[in-house]
């Protein structure tokens, strides 16, 4: 392609902040594929459309093992953190099918709808508490983080008594602000804290996760570490960030809230939700392990790609067409299941039936509960996490 490279990661633009950054847009505007610039000074391939994206996750000659060379990392020196101890995340198979069927029992569709009383349980006394002679909140620290950092925790058998620990640990590792020393030192002490977890479960097992990994002579006490390490941070922040996000997003939008109080809508409510904001907006990287033509280039073996789902979920041919909204707007009543927000292929999101209850019923239960639920502050003032992995927010000042 002759268009410029995109420097990545790129910045949200204070327009719309629900957007992908602008880059992102103005890239997809140019091709399907096109090539990006890494902050470490490396560049990459940079595919924007659906289908291209698609393929990308799905097919087995584009590899998620990032300790391959040219594993594309946006950022430097984070490559021998990550390779060092990598999560399934990012691994291939057979290391990622071995690793992973350790924990889908516990992902199951099936599963998880025998937790939602816990689920709705866990909203309640949060929203409780929250409203307790007031009129005003930070929904994300009452809320939006609470909700899925108690959920995690039940299942992990994690203290919820350690959430600032891990909460801010998560934090500066998806932080791309965060230093290499800092990413380097979060690392080791998620990584110390699960495997001192891991070692008590063992002496003394629960019916948790953790406990359940910790048992099994399969398992070295680093994989152990690791799985818990990844259940952990990608079961709280990125839940966490939808609820802040979907509320931000709606509550000015009464004929949006509206349909969430018909159960019927609510799942479908929930995948519109996830489409449009699509938070893993700084794609989902992989290297090609052999030659492929995709998107009228040819990628060669040995090159990194970063498949970007928040640009590939506003493809309006895949979401858009005749009498429905711009895919640029939110529309509840959108049938939006084929998005890629949680991913596609081997690596597609293990704990989706997990978050889209909590959201569910998180999202369907607040607006129920605080029918005045309202913006304290301008919209304009409103915090947005830019500088994260993985797009949110730092605070979301309400009243009711
Ligand atoms: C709305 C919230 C969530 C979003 C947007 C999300 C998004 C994603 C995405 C895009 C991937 C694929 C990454 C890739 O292919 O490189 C992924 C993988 C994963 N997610 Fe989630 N996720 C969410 C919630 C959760 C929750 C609640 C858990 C709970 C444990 C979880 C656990 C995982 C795991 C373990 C993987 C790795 C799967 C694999 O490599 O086989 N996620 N997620």
């Amino acid at each position: 392609p002759t268009a410029p490279a995109v420097p990545m990661p790129s910045p949200h633009s204070a327009g719309c902040p629900f957007g992908p950054p602008p880059a992102y847009t103005e890239a997809a505007a140019t091709g399907p594929i096109t090539r990006a610039d890494l902050a470490g000074g490396e560049s990459c391939w940079l595919a924007t459309g659906y289908a291209e994206v698609r393929t990308i996750l799905s097919d087995r000659r584009f590899s998620a093992d990032a300790r391959h060379p040219a594993f594309p990392f946006l950022l430097p020196g984070r490559r021998e953190i990550v390779a060092a101890n990598p999560t399934f995340l990012r691994l291939d198979d057979p290391e990622h099918a071995r690793l992973r069927r350790m924990v889908t029992g516990d992902f199951l569709v099936k599963k998880v709808a025998a937790l939602r009383p816990d689920i709705q349980r866990i909203v309640d006394e949060a929203l409780d508490t929250m409203t307790e002679g007031r009129t005003t909140a930070d929904l994300v620290a009452e809320f939006a983080l609470p909700v899925p950092s108690l959920v995690i925790c039940l299942l992990l058998g994690v203290p919820y008594e350690d959430r600032a620990r891990f909460q801010g640990l998560s934090r500066t590792l998806l932080n791309n602000a965060s230093t290499v020393e800092e990413v380097g030192a979060a690392s080791d002490e998620l990584r110390d804290y699960l495997t001192e977890l891991a070692a008590l479960k063992r002496e003394r097992p629960e019916d948790d996760i953790i406990s359940r990994l910790a048992a099994r002579d399969d398992l070295t006490a680093r994989e152990v570490a690791a799985t818990g390490v990844l259940l952990l941070v990608a079961g709280h922040e990125t839940t966490a960030n939808m609820i802040a996000l979907s509320t931000a997003l709606l509550v000015d939008q009464p004929e949006q809230v509206a349909k969430l109080a018909d159960p019927e809508l609510v799942p479908g409510a929930v995948e519109e939700l996830m489409r449009i904001l699509s938070i893993v907006d700084n794609g989902l990287p992989r290297v090609a392990t052999e030659d492929v033509e995709l998107g009228g280039v040819l990628i060669r073996a040995g090159e990194g790609v970063i498949a970007l789902i928040s640009t590939a979920n506003r493809d309006e041919a895949v979401f858009g067409g005749p009498g429905q909204r711009p895919v640029d707007e939110v529309d509840l009543g959108r049938d939006a299941r084929r998005h890629m927000a949680f991913g596609f292929g081997v690596h597609q999101c293990l704990g989706q039936p997990l978050a889209r209850a909590e959201l569910q019923i998180a999202l369907a239960t607040l607006f129920r509960r605080l029918p005045g639920l309202r913006l304290a502050v301008p919209r304009e003032e409103l915090a947005f996490r830019t500088e994260s992995l993985i797009f949110g927010m730092r605070s979301l000042p309400v009243a009711w």
